[in-house]
């Protein structure tokens, strides 16, 4: 059964790198250097010209994500469906929004959003080719199909839409007039939003998604084990490993997976065919022990079951079986980052719970 999920979600055709003759993924070392693949994580965000960072804009960013004030029935709140206890992202299939009670898997609620929702760690570095990072920087899109192309308009969708927060209490052209009035009647984010923005009417929607999009920019993961290795601590992985990583390379991963996130970030209809017609973006792999279940639709419960649908199939140059899975695997433990922020703030300005329905 759970084979026929998978076949469903995804097929690729990618060729291999340095493979081994006989069709195996091979865990001998690639030919070109691990870090033409792979660059180590930034050591800190990168913000745009266009919105640089200021802590007020950072505090303002925390308090609105949240602040279950930004949805029709003040009961979901950004943090709802991104919550640190699961990863940043919510644990779950397909998230539930508007209708709902409770917090990752525990959950209830009939709405659900069509896709996955993936974590908002380290978005600040979504589509970043290397680790030279600078203001010029502008992410190759966010979201599985990329329809948003920044982080600030991205941050504007969720309040915008009838299952994750919006309700249909109101319509799509009504909920920001109704949102900043709220926020407006309100002296915490009066001086908030003042503080964070030299302007006259500080409080208004684009405001709204800098200083989301600010905040999550923070919410960053320290270098792993990995990013040591590729830095040349040759020991801070163990052999096995190694292994891992060599058979990621060998067996055509990287193709998709590189760069900083281990991810390209791209969804080309030319490469990746879906039964359901969607080209989803290579999702980053960063921390993805963490991020469980897996894919556009949430439909692989676990991580060994995201990377054996990779197994041969025919349309693939390399043959992947269960020892190179176990190795892959091995290997992308090693991206976590335990130590990853965890902050919730003690209260959000409208006083109503922190984080909307989620006890
Ligand atoms: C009801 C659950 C829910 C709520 C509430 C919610 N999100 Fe999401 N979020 C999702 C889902 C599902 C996706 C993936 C949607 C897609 O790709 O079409 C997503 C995607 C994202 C992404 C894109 C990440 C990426 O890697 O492309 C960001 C950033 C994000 N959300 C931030 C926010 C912010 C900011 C808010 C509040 C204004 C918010 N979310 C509210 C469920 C939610
Ligand atoms: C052609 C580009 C490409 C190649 C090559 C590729 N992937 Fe992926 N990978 C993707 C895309 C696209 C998705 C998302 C698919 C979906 O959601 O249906 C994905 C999803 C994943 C996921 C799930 C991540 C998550 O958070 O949901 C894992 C794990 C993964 N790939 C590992 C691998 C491994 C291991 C290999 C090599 C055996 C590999 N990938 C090769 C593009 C690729």
């Amino acid at each position: 059964m759970f084979k026929g999920v998978v076949l469903v979600t995804v097929i690729f055709a990618f060729t291999a790198v340095g493979c081994e003759d006989g069709g195996g993924a091979g865990g001998g070392t690639p030919e070109a250097p691990y870090t033409s693949f792979f660059t180590p994580i930034p050591s800190d965000p990168v913000f745009p010209s266009e919105n640089e960072f200021s802590e007020e804009k950072r505090v303002l960013g925390e308090f609105l994500f949240w602040d279950p004030i930004l949805s029709g029935r003040m009961n979901v709140a950004c943090a709802t469906c991104h919550h640190p206890d699961q990863g940043w992202a919510d644990g779950r299939a397909k998230s539930v929004g508007v209708d709902g009670e409770g917090l990752g898997p525990n959950r209830q609620g009939d709405l659900m959003t069509p896709f996955h929702a993936p974590s908002v760690l380290n978005v600040a570095f979504t589509g970043l080719e290397s680790t030279e990072a600078n203001a010029e920087f502008v992410s190759g899109g966010y979201f599985w199909d990329l329809r948003a192309p920044t982080l600030e308009d991205q941050a504007l969708q969720p309040i915008k839409n009838v299952i994750e927060m919006r309700s249909t209490d109101f319509l799509e052209d009504e909920i920001f007039d109704e949102v900043l009035t709220r926020l407006s009647l309100i002296p915490e984010y009066q001086e908030l939003f003042s503080a964070a923005f030299d302007e006259d009417e500080p409080i208004n929607e684009r405001n709204l998604a800098k200083a989301l999009a600010t905040y999550q920019r923070t919410l960053i993961t320290r270098p792993t084990r990995f990013d040591r290795f590729l830095e040349g601590e040759e020991d801070a992985l163990s052999p096995g490993e190694v292994t891992g990583l060599n058979k990621f390379i060998n067996g055509g991963c990287a193709d998709c997976h590189s760069g900083p996130m281990l991810s390209d970030n791209m969804n080309d209809q030319t490469r990746i065919v879906q039964r359901d017609k969607i080209a989803v973006r290579t999702p980053s792999l960063r921390n993805v022990e963490l991020t469980a279940p897996y894919m556009h639709d949430g439909s692989v419960p676990r991580l060994r079951g995201a990377i054996s649908l990779y197994e041969d199939r025919g349309d693939l140059e390399v043959t992947l079986g269960e020892d190179d899975f176990g190795d892959i695997e091995r290997f992308l433990r090693t991206l976590s980052d335990p130590d990853f922020p965890r902050s919730i703030p003690a209260y959000v300005p409208s006083q109503l719970p922190v984080g909307g329905s989620i006890q």
